[in-house]
This record gives structure tokens, C-alpha cells and sequence, in this order.
């Protein structure tokens, strides 16, 4: 049996005929080498923060490049890798000095779980070893990162080979668990999770790893008012972890340079990727607070991770660049404003698609959650392949947007993400807006009667 991951397999938007291929970009549009220009309206997977082609920031990795294009981090530090690390710090509070780099998202939470793991060993409490996550979650693609993820069908071909880990609930305010309401959704997700973590055993709990603003597993879901701090509190009753995976929502993408800012929560430890370094080169990080660094290195002397790429001088050349624009223009602060207008255009956009069951997020970081009835949220069957034809009709009328399927039970559900660049103008918004609806108007006629 095939295990498919129909949304976002190549098959899934190029369907027989195969992609369009890449030729060149200039800020929100794409243009292949057929001629055609396709508005980026997710920036990819949520990764070109600043659009493509950003004179700055290829000048910035040019005269690196001119310079030297890596000084192996066993050997040398530099200019590029100081400069970004003050930036992060700078963007994410004093508390978070210290961190690794690596070459992406996957490799930024395998980092981040091995930092857990080393901080436990060093305090003396090496049976600390079990990660607890939540279902509808995507972590990455790496044995460990996958090993805490629950995304079906990107899981099933490993199985028996990922480690243990455990799963709670996922978190979504639109399809909370029988019988809890939407104002006790918080208090009943951090109960959950306290009673696992009482089931496993505290002394055995090495962390809880969640997505503060859950991307593609989930269609873009932000948590219910005050669940991050709730949260933060049973970790901390019971010396566990907290891990924020905000490789997709982090960096500024909902508005706040941290995702979990905004929730007024500080996560020991945070991996960010994707908008770090705006899709120019591949660059990630683990991030973590103080009193988890001044553990480990007295223990230690430092993290027991990184690779041969770790602080690659060119990547980090390409980070300082975008995160100085995006600083000095203010993005962070523009998406925060300009998001709830998005949301608000989209929701005028399709609020009359009885299909559409809910248009939600947090700055340029939106979810369209698409349902068979309004009613019960009943989703449309899987077979029907929805996403997936939502993304053709899209590509068809030169959008690029994010399909998503499996979102709410890992099989069932279509949905798909919204990611545009924070510096897109007001016009091009507009057009993301009024493409949206025709792709999804296109998609919806398709479908088969009956
Ligand atoms: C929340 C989250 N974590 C981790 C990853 C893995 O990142 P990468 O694909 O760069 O390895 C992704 C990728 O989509 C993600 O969305």
C-alpha cells in the first residue's frame, strides 16, 4: 500500500503534466519558464518573509560569498554568525542568548529536543527522556522531529522505527473535543496534559514540544486565549520542558518576532527556520533561554549538537540581512497591523461559501478550513481530494497558495494556508484576497455532484 500525502505531493498540483518550473521571482510573484507569473500568496511553506529576488539581501550573500562562503564553526567564528545571534537575541528577549545554528526546520527541533535531553543529563536526571506532543502537529522530517509529529501519512512508512513519544490533543478552538466549550478548551488542553505527564511519570518527562500557532498539520490554528501560560505552568510544576516549534509561525510571521510573545510566554527553548533567513539560504536555529544555558554549560561547556553547516557563514550572511530589513522597516509591527485587515477581507471574500467553514490566524499566518456542512463541520469525504483541487485552480489562476489535507483527524479534512510576504503592499494583499476566492469558487464548481 502507497501511503500518499495528496496535498502536498508534486502530484497533487502539477497532477500528470508535472510542475511549473522556476525561473525567476521579484518580490510576492513567481515566473516559470514557460513565461507564466504565479502570485506567491504563502511565500512557499510560509518562508519568503520578504518576497524573492530582495536586491539587499542577494547583495549581502554575494559579497559574502566574494569574502569567503564558510569558515567551518570548529575552526573560525565571524562576522555574520555574531551579528545574528545579536539580532535574534535582540528580536527575542535578553533571556535568549544562546543558541545553535543549523541548515533548516527539521534539524532546528532535532536540535532543540537533544538540548532538552543534554540539559536533563546535566541536571542529574537522565530518566528524563519521553517528549509529549500533540496530535495535528508537524515537527519535521528527521527521525526525531518525526518521531514527535502526527501527521498521518508522513509518518506511516517509519513506523515501528520512530521513537516513543506521547500525544495529547490537539488544541483547535473550531473542533474542540465533545463536550468541552470553546471557553474551557485552555483549561481542559493543560489538564490533559498535566494528567499525562502524571501517567508517564514526571521524573521521565523531558519536555512537551508544540506549535504555538500550529501550521500544516492543522490549517493554521492559534490557541485559545491563555493556553500557552497555562501550559507553561504544569511544565514547570513539574520540571518538564517547554519547547515552541515556531519554525512556520515564528520570526515575525504572526506578528509578534516570537510566536508565543504574543501569549506573554517564554518557552525554554524555540526553534525557528523558514522566515529566519527569508528562504534565501537554507538557515535554521535552536534558541534557548539562560537558565537552561548556564546548565548545560556548566556542565558541559556548551550544546552536544551542530554540523558541519552549523553557523554556515554565508547562511547566517543571508540572516543578518533579512532580519536587519526586517527590523528597520518595521515588518513585524506591519504584519501585526495588517493582518486582522486581511483576515477581515478574506472573511468578506468567502464568507458566503457555505464551504468555507472557518477563516482564522494570527498576522500573515491564515488558515480556510473547508467543510461539507456548516452545520456540523462535517468535513468533505478525503476521496474527493478538495485541497488538492483548490491548489490546481489556484495554480491555474496564477496563485500559489498552501493546500493542506488530514487536518482535522489525520485522514479527514481540507484546508489551505496563507503566508504572503510582510512587506506585500496593500494591492498585491488585495489581489491574494480576490484570487483566493476565485480558486476556490473555480474548485468548488468542479466537484462532482452527488
Ligand atoms: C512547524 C514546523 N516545524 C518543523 C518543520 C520542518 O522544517 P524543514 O522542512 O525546514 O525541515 C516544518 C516544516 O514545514 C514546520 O512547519
Amino acid at each position: 500500500m502507497r501511503h500518499r500525502d495528496p496535498a502536498w505531493s508534486p502530484s497533487a498540483l502539477g497532477a500528470g503534466a508535472g510542475l511549473p518550473r522556476v525561473a525567476w521571482g521579484k518580490g510576492v510573484y513567481v515566473h516559470d519558464s514557460a513565461g507564466r507569473r504565479y502570485l506567491d500568496a504563502s511565500g512557499g511553506p510560509a518562508v519568503f518573509c520578504l518576497g524573492h529576488g530582495n536586491e539587499e539581501v542577494n547583495a549581502a550573500i554575494t559579497a559574502q560569498l566574494e569574502r569567503i562562503a564558510h569558515g567551518y564553526r570548529y575552526s573560525f567564528t565571524s562576522d555574520p554568525l555574531e551579528e545574528l545571534e545579536a539580532l535574534i537575541t535582540a528580536a527575542a528577549g535578553a533571556a535568549y542568548g544562546a543558541m545553535v545554528f543549523v541548515s533548516g526546520g527539521s534539524e532546528a527541533v532535532e536540535s532543540a529536543l537533544k538540548i532538552a535531553l543534554q540539559y536533563h543529563s546535566a541536571r542529574g536526571e537522565p530518566a528524563r527522556r519521553r517528549f509529549i506532543a500533540r496530535r495535528r502537529s508537524w515537527h519535521g522530517n528527521t527521525l526525531g522531529a518525526l518521531a514527535v509529529s502526527d501527521f498521518v501519512a508522513r509518518r506511516a512508512p517509519f513506523e515501528g522505527a520512530l521513537t516513543e513519544a506521547s500525544f495529547v490533543a490537539s488544541v483547535n478552538v473550531y473542533r474542540p473535543p465533545a463536550g468541552v466549550a470553546p471557553a474551557a478548551l485552555a483549561r481542559h488542553a493543560a489538564a490533559e496534559l498535566e494528567a499525562e505527564i502524571l501517567r508517564v511519570g514526571p521524573g521521565r518527562v523531558a519536555a512537551f514540544i508544540f506549535e504555538p500557532v500550529v501550521g500544516a498539520a492543522g490549517g493554521v490554528v492559534p490557541p485559545p486565549p491563555g493556553y500557552a501560560a497555562l501550559v507553561r505552568e504544569v511544565c514547570d510544576r513539574h520540571g518538564v520542558l517547554m519547547i515552541a516549534d515556531e519554525v512556520m509561525c515564528g520570526s515575525g510571521r504572526c506578528g509578534t518576532w516570537r510566536a508565543l510573545e504574543y501569549d506573554g510566554v517564554e518557552p525554554d527553548i524555540f526553534a525557528v527556520a523558514k522566515g529566519l533567513g527569508g528562504g534565501y539560504l537554507p538557515l535554521g536555529a535552536a534558541v534557548y533561554h539562560r537558565r537552561v544555558a548556564e546548565v548545560i554549560d556548566a556542565a558541559d561547556g556548551g550544546p552536544l549538537t551542530g554540523h558541519t553547516f552549523t553557523g554556515h557563514t554565508a547562511a547566517c550572511a543571508a540572516g543578518v540581512a533579512v532580519q536587519t530589513i526586517v527590523r528597520r522597516d518595521r515588518l513585524v509591527e506591519r504584519v501585526a497591523a495588517e493582518g486582522p485587515r486581511l483576515l477581515a477581507a478574506l472573511g468578506r471574500e468567502l464568507g458566503d461559501l457555505e464551504a468555507v467553514g472557518d477563516i482564522r490566524g494570527r498576522g500573515f499566518f491564515i488558515g480556510v478550513e473547508f467543510v461539507a456542512d456548516r452545520a456540523t463541520r462535517e468535513p468533505f469525504a478525503p476521496a474527493l481530494g478538495l485541497a488538492g483541487r483548490v491548489g490546481r485552480a489556484a495554480v491555474e489562476a496564477g496563485l500559489m497558495c498552501y493546500p493542506l489535507s488530514g487536518n482535522v483527524d489525520g485522514v479527514r479534512g481540507d484546508a489551505i494556508l496563507l503566508a504572503p510576504p510582510y512587506n506585500a503592499t496593500a494591492a498585491e494583499l488585495g489581489e491574494i484576497v480576490a484570487l483566493t476566492g476565485l480558486a476556490i469558487r473555480t474548485a468548488l464548481a468542479a466537484l462532482p455532484r452527488g
